[in-house]
């Protein structure tokens, strides 16, 4: 008894002995690995994309919190991994996959995966977007505006009137990742201009259907460029590039953010259509399309089951909404994100006048109305009188670039 007792306590403490030995041996890995995973791990499974079947199938394992060892291979790759698409939304479609899938192959030379982290200081509610705006980050991914895809959306017989002061303003800043959605030909606009303009054969009328019409084509081109954020903007407004570019590097594009201006003060309230019959309502939250918002692409990709591939428009045909509506459907009811209220974005529907002078140029986006007879304006004195820029856009783009050719020349202090 007394013997058999030694002899346990004595095989006891042989065992510890040994585990003890093998979890000093397991020390340094277990650090090193605990090294590179320093990424939020909710956050991770906002990362950009998708791919259930392209997925390695070590990733299928479980990978609860750390990620570590499929992490190198990942990264590797240089694919955006993972499986937060089909946890977080609820009908993963076929069509969806296959989207994805095929993105993934045209993406094989990003490096995205392996960006996750950024802290996200206000993700969601806000706070106004004023503080959220500056506050900087992504030191180690600095957002630039190659990153951003802006999206302007117009028709036909605005070409003239509204696109060509655009094109000439703002748009020359940002060439390249700024897609303008029309619903007609205009090959002498594009060849004299060399702006990237979409026909989306949408029509040209101004109804729910058309409207949804091209916000499901901006969708699908976002989707397809690759690109970190998508902006949508409409024809009557001037994007502040650098203030836009400073606001979104605030969050990171595999977070799920949705930013813009609240059309109301108060959520709309829809029938639900889409979840359930339409006896229950639902509350949301919708960015007015005329001030422009933004949508990370992390969050953009959780949307396509209801927006991709022309499920926008039977979305919307669903909750009978325009365009900029189902979007807030879509984000904040269906996905349940919660739109990031800035007042940085400004659309025609606002008093523009009372917007502080000395702000002006620190908005995201400005707009402008009714010139004819109740002039709705940003007030800015500059190089141009109101008659020769009613608009007051080219006065906001030479106070912002002064060296463009057409900008009024200052005069030098000193002439020798
Ligand atoms: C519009 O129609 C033309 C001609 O059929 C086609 O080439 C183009 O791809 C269509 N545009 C879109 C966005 O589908």
């Amino acid at each position: 008894m007394h013997i058999a007792s030694v002899g346990v306590s004595k095989l006891c403490f042989l065992l510890s002995l040994a585990f003890c030995g093998l979890l000093l041996l397991l020390i340094p890995a277990v650090q090193h690995q605990a090294g590179r995973v320093d990424l939020p791990q909710p956050r991770a499974q906002a990362r950009p994309t998708h791919t259930a079947q392209a997925r390695p199938t070590h990733t299928a394992q479980a990978r609860p919190t750390h990620t570590a060892q499929a992490r190198p291979t990942h990264t590797a790759q240089a694919r955006p991994t993972h499986t937060g698409l089909q946890q977080h939304a609820k009908p993963p479609a076929v069509s969806v996959h296959h989207l994805h899938t095929g993105l993934n192959r045209s993406s094989a030379g990003q490096t995205e995966g392996t960006m996750v982290h950024s802290p996200s200081p206000n993700r969601g509610k806000d706070s106004n977007g004023k503080a959220g705006g500056l506050s900087g980050s992504g030191s180690r991914d600095p957002l630039e505006l190659k990153d951003i895809f802006i999206a302007v959306k117009t028709t036909r017989k605005y070409h003239k009137s509204r696109l060509e002061l655009l094109i000439q303003t703002w748009v020359s800043q940002a060439k390249e990742q700024t897609y303008i959605f029309t619903d007609g030909e205009d090959r002498e606009l594009q060849t004299r201009t060399g702006v990237n303009l979409i026909n989306t054969n949408c029509s040209a009328a101004h109804t729910r259907q058309a409207l949804c019409c091209k916000m499901s084509v901006e969708y699908d081109k976002f989707i397809e460029s690759q690109k970190k954020w998508f902006c949508h903007v409409d024809d009557d407004n001037y994007v502040l590039v650098l203030p836009l570019v400073a606001l979104l590097s605030s969050y990171h594009h595999s977070q799920d953010v949705y930013v813009g201006r609240p059309s109301l003060d108060h959520p709309i309230e829809a029938a639900e259509r889409v979840k359930s019959d339409g006896s229950v309502s639902v509350k949301f939250w919708f960015a007015t399309g005329g001030a422009g918002f933004c949508i990370s692409r992390g969050l953009a990709l959780k949307m396509s089951p209801w927006a991709s591939l022309g499920n926008f428009i039977s979305t919307a045909e669903k909750i009978r909404l325009p365009d900029d509506c189902t979007i807030g459907y879509i984000i904040e009811a269906l996905l349940e994100v919660p739109l990031t209220h800035t007042h940085l974005f400004h659309s025609h529907l606002e008093s523009l006048l009372k917007l502080p002078t000395d702000t002006v140029l620190q908005q995201v986006t400005l707009s402008y109305g009714g010139f004819d007879n109740r002039r709705n304006v940003v007030s800015l004195v500059g190089g141009f009188s109101l008659a020769e820029d009613p608009t007051r856009f080219k006065t906001v783009h030479c106070l912002l670039y002064a060296q463009t050719d057409w900008c009024p020349q200052v005069q030098p202090h000193h002439s020798d």
